[in-house]
């Protein structure tokens, strides 16, 4: 199979996946993280293939949205195996999907591949800005979170153990302090950063706005 060929099969197999997807990891999701990978990747010296391919891939094996892990991957490794593709390129695709995620900043610093930081910068930069605020608030919705606590401060990262920052129950707000607002800082590559700059400041207003509106109920009582 060409390259060609093998990427139309990855979208193929991924829009089933994130078939019905209302967490904020739809299939519309899956194609603006490529669209923004391969707009970095313009910039940068990487195999264009691995980056589309792996940001179409991205989510495919993610804890958060396939409860039963080990099948994503063990289906993740029989499509690649079908797609024959290389040792080199299975491993590649391998590491990024493990470590893309944010993880609550447990993965920091773990990413080797440039093709993976192009698609971690990409996945980051569809978790900011409009849409990254409209997907944080249709994931709180989805899994019956409620959109903010007043008296719920977030919590602090350092504290706590692995697999804690998604099991334990949270605010829509809150994720702004314990991801969304951190990213901007953290993006891998020059492109990102500018994006996630200008993004960054439309979720400062947005907060503003949000309180102000909040506190109505407050200041009128
Ligand atoms: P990552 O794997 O790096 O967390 P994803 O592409 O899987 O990135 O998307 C994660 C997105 O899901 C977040 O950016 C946010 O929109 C949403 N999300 C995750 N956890 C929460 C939460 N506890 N409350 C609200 N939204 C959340
Ligand atoms: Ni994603």
């Amino acid at each position: 199979m060409n390259k060609e060929q093998i990427i139309k099969e990855a979208e193929s197999y991924v829009s089933t996946l994130h078939q019905n997807d209302t967490t904020g990891h739809d299939f519309e999701h899956i194609l603006r993280v490529r669209h923004h990978a391969l707009d970095i990747a313009q910039f940068e010296e990487v195999d264009l293939f691995v980056v589309e391919l792996a940001s179409l891939l991205h989510d495919a094996v993610d804890k958060k949205l396939f409860k039963d892990a080990d099948t994503a991957w063990q289906q993740l490794y029989q499509w690649m195996n079908d797609m024959e593709l290389s040792e080199a390129i299975q491993t590649e695709i391998i590491h990024i999907l493990k470590y893309v995620s944010y993880n609550g900043g447990k993965n920091e610093g773990k990413l080797t591949s440039l093709a993976g930081k192009i698609v971690q910068d990409a996945d980051r930069i569809d978790a900011i800005g409009a849409i990254g605020i409209a997907r944080t608030f249709q994931y709180a919705g989805h899994f019956k979170e409620p959109m903010h606590i007043s008296s719920q401060q977030p919590r602090n990262l350092n504290d706590l153990q692995e697999g804690q920052y998604h099991d334990e129950p949270n605010t829509a707000i809150n994720h702004f302090y314990e991801k969304l607002l951190l990213l901007k800082d953290l993006m891998n590559t020059k492109r990102g950063k500018q994006i996630a700059a200008e993004r960054h400041l439309f979720m400062e207003k947005f907060l503003e706005q949000f309180y102000q509106e909040w506190n109505i109920i407050k200041k009128t009582n």
